[in-house]
């Protein structure tokens, strides 16, 4: 950088005192183009909201799919699926999670079919599944890395069937991609791409999440020495997100994600530097509610900041973000444009 010239030849300000003139030299944008949409569904006629989540639903199928359709013409291209299992279908060993007849599945096949031009993102670990709310299967107190990566592999599979076009592992177990990336070419499903949960922390913003999904009930009343730690990454490692990347990658992954979002915006730089693959990140339950409710309190409007938040995860090198708040977001921006 010259430094010849400096004050007062050279004023910073001069390029910040129009709106055209900012609008010209903004770094990053935000558009559609850059969210993806989490959405909830459940088994059950009718939608309901999710008390931990301001604003956002467990959907019945049938409004999943006007949902989709919403968000298609607002310009969104890809919704996150999160299934909603009721306890009566939730079982040591997960065994819904890879039957065809699964209401997952056939939510997922009735929004390809009636939006097709959209993406759809499906998620691939047991702990929606599971009756301990575990994301892989326990055995003698420990989540077992390998026993689980077979079952992946067979929801992936059952997934890719129902209509996926990329599916998401966010169950952190070694091997994963690697596994499903054979499972999917095995089964014919070549095309359907592996967004992978590289760098999934054990955070404590997935809070509303597992109450959106039961899963807090489930780890409540069934008590694990290390948990979640045992296996999502400790938030104290930046360094090691790399090599969970790198590694993924190799076994095929496609795309790469950081979660949570925007306290990790140093762990999206460092993927991104590295070039590895294009890097997602998860604007969290706990991130978005966050924002929601100090919003509702007062302490500043919610979409301004909702917006600064998702540019900084752009800024700092996320290829598109996953947001409860994208459909708004883009209905807004529709309304503002017209
Ligand atoms: C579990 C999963 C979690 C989230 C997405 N998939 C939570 C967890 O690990 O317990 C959290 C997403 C969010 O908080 O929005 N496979």
């Amino acid at each position: 950088m010259n430094n010849e010239g400096a004050f007062p030849a050279v004023r910073l300000r001069r390029l910040r005192r129009a709106a055209w003139l900012r609008r010209l030299v903004a770094e990053v944008k935000l558009s559609v183009d850059d969210l993806i949409w989490p959405v909830f569904v459940h088994d059950k006629e009718v939608s309901e909201p999710v008390a931990a989540l301001p604003g956002v639903m467990r959907w019945s199928i049938a409004d999943l799919v006007q949902q989709a359709k919403e968000a298609c013409e607002f310009g969104i291209a890809a919704l996150a699926l999160f299934p909603v299992v009721g306890v009566e279908d939730k079982s040591e060993d997960a065994a819904m999670a890879w039957r065809d007849d699964n209401f997952y599945h056939r939510a997922i096949s009735a929004v390809k079919q009636a939006v097709p031009e959209m993406g759809i993102i499906t998620d691939v670990a047991l702990d929606p599944y599971t009756s301990h709310g575990q994301d892989g299967v326990v055995r003698d107190g420990v989540v077992e890395n390998d026993a689980t990566i077979a079952l992946l592999a067979k929801m992936a599979v059952a997934q890719a069937k129902a209509g996926a076009d990329l599916v998401a592992p966010s169950d952190m177990m070694d091997g994963r991609v690697g596994v499903i990336r054979a499972a999917l070419d095995h089964a014919g499903y070549s095309q359907v791409g592996i967004l992978a949960y590289s760098a999934k922390y054990a955070s404590a913003f997935y809070g509303p999440f597992r109450a959106a999904v039961g899963s807090d009930n489930a780890l409540k009343n069934t008590p694990m020495k290390d948990g979640k730690q045992g296996y999502q990454m400790q938030m104290a490692n930046g360094e090691e997100a790399l090599r969970e990347a790198l590694l993924d990658v190799q076994e095929g992954a496609d795309l790469v994600m950081v979660k949570p979002a925007g306290m990790y915006q140093d762990v999206i730089y460092r993927l991104a530097s590295s070039q590895a693959a294009p890097v997602f990140a998860y604007q969290v339950s706990g991130e978005y509610a966050m924002l929601r409710q100090a919003a509702s309190a007062g302490a500043f409007e919610f979409f301004p900041a909702l917006e600064e938040a998702l540019l900084g995860i752009k800024r700092a090198g996320a290829r598109a973000i996953l947001t409860y708040g994208a459909k708004e977001l883009a209905e807004r921006w529709c309304n503002q444009s017209s």
